[in-house]
C-alpha cells in the first residue's frame, strides 16, 4: 500500500525571463511580461508530495514536521524574498521560469527523502498557472 502525503509551502520571489544572447524586442516576444528588464514578483506556492508505504510502527510516510522544515531550509531560506536571477546560484546561468524552478527544488529536496520514496514538486506561478515535476 503505497499513499502520498503532501505538504504546502509559500514563498514570494521576483525574477526575470530572459536569454542573455537575445534582444530586448525578442525576449518581449517570447517571454511576454515576464521579461521585463526591471523585474517582477509572484506568489509562489509549492507543493511537495512524497509517496510510500507506510512505516508500519507509526503509520507515517514520512514526518510531516521533518518535510515542513526540509523545505524550509532547502527551498524558503534561499528563495523567500530574493531575485532569484540575481541572488540563488541555480539561476545564475537558467532562466527562472516556473518549469525550471520547480526541478531545482525537486534537485535540492532528493537527497533529503528517503531512497524507496518518490517525490513530486508541484509549483503554482499563479493560482492558474502551475507546472509539476517528478523526476523523469
Ligand atoms: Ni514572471
Amino acid at each position: 500500500m503505497r499513499i502520498t502525503v503532501h505538504r504546502k509551502a509559500h514563498f514570494n520571489a521576483a525574477h526575470r525571463l530572459f536569454r542573455k544572447d537575445w534582444d530586448d524586442e525578442r525576449n518581449l516576444e517570447v517571454f511576454g511580461k515576464c521579461s521585463n528588464p526591471n523585474y517582477h514578483g509572484h506568489n509562489y506556492e509549492l507543493i511537495v508530495s512524497v509517496t510510500g508505504e507506510p512505516n508500519p510502527e507509526t503509520g507515517f510516510v514520512m514526518d510531516l514536521k521533518i518535510l515542513k522544515e526540509l523545505i524550509y531550509h532547502e527551498v524558503e531560506e534561499s528563495f523567500d524574498h530574493k531575485n532569484l536571477n540575481i541572488e540563488v546560484a541555480e539561476f545564475q546561468d537558467l532562466n527562472p521560469t516556473a518549469e525550471n524552478i520547480a526541478v531545482v527544488i525537486w534537485k535540492k529536496l532528493r537527497p533529503e527523502i528517503l531512497e524507496d520514496h518518490d517525490l513530486e514538486v508541484t509549483l503554482y506561478e499563479t493560482p492558474r498557472n502551475f507546472v509539476s515535476y517528478k523526476g523523469e
